[in-house]
């Protein structure tokens, strides 16, 4: 029997060269949270299911979920997302200064139907503030998301970063007069709006809301785009929910934030979400499936007992980001053609061999990365390996460089030998920017 050459369907299988481009969105991602004080944390990949049914709700714990029974009986989920492990971890950590920024790359598990931008194995960035009640935290990740697009080189035209309220969306709902059941139906159906065509969103709404009125107005309400609108204020104009949305959306448009554009359709899936919602879209047509989802959950972490904590944050998903960069042309060349040593060291024979992994070792140690022949092949196949690999610069080690100490080095782009001490290699790389890739 032959074994399959393919991994699981939508497991996460990168090669060398898909690792450094994931590395290099990780890199900035990393550095656009560390600017705001973020620090690192982790948790478990195996988690018990019963904090993802009484977190994240049955859609995802259930339906969508990896879940099994151990060999000790106990039912367990590999993580689908971060949020309820956080939330567990807040609750247990009684020392912490509030208000709490932390930052986390989780490998999340998801049995859905592998399709562009959908996987069964990804990797999210997850940036959460808990702690602090105020619209400062919703406004500080928004900053946080413009400035990891800008240093991705996104323009604010590519993508719209698309907030609402699901405290608005549950005045509106309420105003109609829904019983919990209805509001709960409604939120998901306001949800597909953008996921299926407009008609259909339509048939959909007036089958699942069987009051016309009703209906009529969460079409209308879902297709809002102004939180200052006549209608809405005059629907739900003083209550709490609605001088929070009209407040939110001054406080971005004095920041600056241009790409925030209020959509009361964005209601977001997961049943914790309790206040201000968001997700980052990319404006074009190629890529549906939302870069970033995330929101304010007041009552997650007090379900563990002990004090109410708030927080707010997203989950951000490397290969959504990825695909959006990659349809903007915004992944640097020098990424996809990164050489993955410094200067390749051929080895004219095996009389040279002791001496030429000693010279390696000690360019190592000056920080020169060095891929040294291992193969014993003949010189004409040791270039072709290191053309192969773009290796910038080669040496040759034979009997003249073990007689004086001193090796001639070949870049390969320009022809130009030097000669020189093993001490003098970085000065020469550094002169010439090999080795400085675009990460
Ligand atoms: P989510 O909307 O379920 O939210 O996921 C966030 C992001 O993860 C999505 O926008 C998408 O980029 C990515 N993602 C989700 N499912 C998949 C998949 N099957 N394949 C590839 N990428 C995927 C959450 O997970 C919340 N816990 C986020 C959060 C953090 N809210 C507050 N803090």
């Amino acid at each position: 029997m032959t074994l399959s050459r393919k991994p699981l369907s939508g497991m996460r299988e990168l090669t060398p060269g898909e690792k450094r481009v994931e590395d290099y969105i990780v890199k900035r991602l990393r550095e656009a949270g560390a600017v705001y004080g973020f620090e690192e944390y982790e948790t478990p990949v195996l988690e018990p299911l019963e904090l993802f049914l009484a977190k994240s709700g049955s859609e995802l714990a259930v339906k969508q979920s990896y879940n099994f029974t151990d060999k000790g009986g106990r039912k367990l989920i590999m993580r689908p997302e971060l949020t309820p492990s956080l939330a567990r971890m807040v609750a247990a950590s009684g020392e912490l200064i509030y208000p709490v920024k932390w930052m986390s790359f989780p490998v999340c598990y998801r049995y859905e139907r592998p399709q562009r931008g959908r996987v069964r194995e990804f990797m999210q960035f997850n940036l959460d503030i808990l702690g602090t009640s105020g619209l400062q935290a919703e406004l500080e990740v928004f900053l946080v998301l413009r400035r990891i697009m800008n240093s991705l080189g996104a323009s604010p035209d590519q993508y719209a970063i698309r907030y609402s309220s699901r405290r608005l969306a549950l005045e509106i709902l309420r105003s109609c007069g829904m019983t919990e059941e209805e509001m709960a139906q409604a939120y998901a159906v306001i949800d597909k709006k953008d996921k299926i065509k407009p008609d259909e969103w339509k048939g959909l709404i007036l089958e699942t809301i069987k009051d016309e009125r009703n209906a009529g107005t969460v079409i209308k309400f879902a297709s809002c785009s102004d939180p200052n609108a006549p209608w809405l204020r005059e629907a739900v104009g003083g209550t709490e929910a609605f001088d929070e949305i009209v407040k939110f959306s001054g406080m971005l448009k004095d920041a600056g934030i241009s790409e925030a554009l209020f959509d009361a359709s964005v209601v977001r899936g997961l049943d914790y979400y309790t206040g201000i919602v968001f997700e980052v879209m990319d404006t074009g047509s190629n890529n549906r499936r939302a870069i970033c989802g995330g929101g304010r959950y007041d009552n997650l972490v007090g379900m563990f007992g002990g004090q109410k904590v708030t927080g707010v944050g997203f989950g951000l998903g490397l290969l959504t980001l990825e695909l959006f960069l990659k349809t903007y042309g915004l992944i640097p060349d020098g990424i996809y053609g990164k050489q993955p040593a410094d200067i390749f060291l051929a080895v004219y024979s095996d009389e040279e061999r002791v001496f030429a992994v000693n010279l390696a070792e000690k360019l190592r140690n000056f920080g020169v990365s060095v891929e040294i022949d291992i193969t014993g092949k003949n010189l004409s196949k040791q270039f072709k390996i290191a053309g192969r690999k773009l290796i910038g610069y080669i040496a040759v080690i034979g009997p003249e460089e073990v007689a004086s100490g001193r090796i001639i080095l070949r870049n390969m782009t320009s022809g130009i030998e030097t000669e020189c001490k093993v001490s003098g290699v970085p000065g020469i790389l550094r002169d010439s920017c090999v080795g400085g890739g675009a990460n």
